[in-house]
């Protein structure tokens, strides 16, 4: 099948290069010169595991390839999937002007009927508004002969196993109203549900909700166990325990119950503000999500109370080593980045760092910057001489370390562990004052 995916970031790449392993003819177009020219030469602009081989693969073979020449990718497509970013406005919203120009422009140059598909994570009624701009240039073109469809197709990947989850998904929503569209998409989604059908049919609006509640719920899950680590280290009890304890309940399942220093990435944090921005104008802020959000703030902020508590406030001179930039392991996201805050934070009052991350360091740099800050290569390199060592991407590699070795580096044998990988009382046994979420060391 003929396919246009316009934005070629994390979902668009990986939307184009797992459709053209499937055999369908694709085009990735980006507006970002540098971006394509790189594609065509192989080199991939993000890090996610298995993408860079499915790339230049299906690059060779002739199935994916590149322009920045909108026209050029839709001129053959069927399906034209709308991937591009919707960062949030300061209020909150969902910023749709990358959305509503791609629209635009589709509407200008499109010769024959197209399935226009929104991809990128949008608010409901956006499609309409999607829908409107298309027929707007096609009005003034005098071209109103031309048909086309909108459908919500929203994304459920996650960074650090996008390749995996848009193979295999657990479901793919379509949202449509119109029974001939929706049977085409089934068929463009066949070759990834020969397990079973996944594919969820629904009206548009739905589908444009499913995907911010989906978000909400994993936020929240999040953000109820970062809010009860705090009682659990009031109280005594173990936040660890108690997610095994209620993980084990199917009613709840394991997933997305880990405790830790706050969700972070492109994803949740936006798509959380957006819903409540979309709330408040129809006059009733949602209370949980809001709730949510100040518990993921508040859990930051927290981390970097720990640090103050045990050193005061004058942390100046000091330097602490951090383990991990991403905002999570198997990516080189930094958006919206613990790291980012808690580094800011102890900056401010006067703190050095020596930072290392497998992948993300370049990406880390552009937004942390260079002040204060240094990056190593290697993570036994930063602990020389550091007052203390934050954990704050749980890498695999940082799961087993050499606990003598790192003793022997730090100055003090002092670890802040915003992602839990280790035991408090095996550490207390190992010499090292551990500060954990919602665990503490006991005696
Ligand atoms: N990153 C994720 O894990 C994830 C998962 C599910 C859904 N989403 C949603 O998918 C959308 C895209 O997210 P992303 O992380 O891939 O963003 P991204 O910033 O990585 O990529 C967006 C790309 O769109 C390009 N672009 C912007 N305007 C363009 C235009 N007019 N024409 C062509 N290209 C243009 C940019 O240059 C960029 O390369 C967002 O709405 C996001 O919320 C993201």
């Amino acid at each position: 099948m003929k396919i246009a995916v316009v934005g070629s970031g994390y979902v668009g790449l990986v939307t184009g290069a797992c459709f053209a392993d499937m055999g369908n003819d694709v085009w990735c177009i980006d507006i970002d010169k540098k971006k394509i020219d790189d594609l065509k030469k192989g080199i991939v602009p993000i890090y996610e595991p298995g993408l860079d081989e499915m790339v230049k693969k299906n690059y060779a073979d002739g199935r994916l390839r590149f322009t920045t020449d909108l026209k050029e990718g839709i001129s053959e497509a069927l399906f034209a999937f709308i991937a591009v970013g919707t960062p949030p406005e300061e209020d909150g919203s969902a910023d749709l002007q990358h959305v509503l120009k791609v629209a635009g422009e589709i509407g200008r140059i499109m010769e024959k009927y197209l399935i226009v598909i929104d991809k990128s994570t949008v608010p409901v009624g956006t499609a309409e508004k999607v829908r409107a701009a298309v027929k707007a240039e096609l009005v003034k073109r005098g071209r109103t002969d031309l048909e086309f469809d909108i459908v919500s197709n929203p994304e459920f990947l996650k960074e650090g196993d996008a390749i995996e989850d848009f193979l295999r998904p657990d479901r793919i929503i379509i949202g449509t109203d119109n029974v001939r569209t929706a049977e085409l998409m089934r068929e463009l989604y066949s070759a990834f549900v020969r397990q079973g059908d996944r594919v969820i049919v629904m009206d548009i609006p739905s589908a444009e909700m499913t995907k911010y509640a989906a978000n909400a719920m994993l936020a929240t899950r999040i953000s109820f166990m970062n809010e009860l680590s705090y009682l659990c280290e009031k109280t005594g009890a173990d936040i660890e325990s108690v997610r095994m304890g209620i993980g084990s309940d199917s009613r709840i399942g394991r997933a997305f119950l880990y405790a830790g220093v706050g969700y972070g990435g492109s994803c949740f944090p936006k798509d959380v503000k957006a819903l409540i921005h979309t709330s408040k104008q129809l006059g009733h802020g949602l209370k949980i999500l809001t709730a949510v959000e100040d518990v993921n703030r508040w859990q930051r902020e927290r981390f970097v109370e720990k640090v103050v508590e045990r050193f005061g406030n004058n942390v100046k001179g000091m330097t602490f080593a951090v383990w991990g930039l991403a905002f999570k392991p198997n990516t080189d996201d930094m958006r919206e980045a613990p790291s980012v805050d808690i580094i800011d934070e102890l900056r401010k009052k006067g703190a050095r760092f020596r930072a290392y991350d497998p992948i993300a360091v370049e990406t880390a740099r552009a937004i942390i910057g260079d002040e204060a800050i240094s990056y190593e290569k290697k993570n036994y390199d930063v602990l020389e001489g550091a007052d203390a060592l934050f954990i704050v991407t749980e890498w695999h590699h940082f799961r087993k370390p050499d606990f003598d070795k790192m003793k022997s580096l730090l100055k003090n044998p002092i670890i802040f562990d915003g992602r839990n990988l280790y035991d408090p009382a095996s550490m207390k046994e190992n010499g090292f004052e551990y500060y954990c979420i919602g665990r503490v060391q006991r005696n």
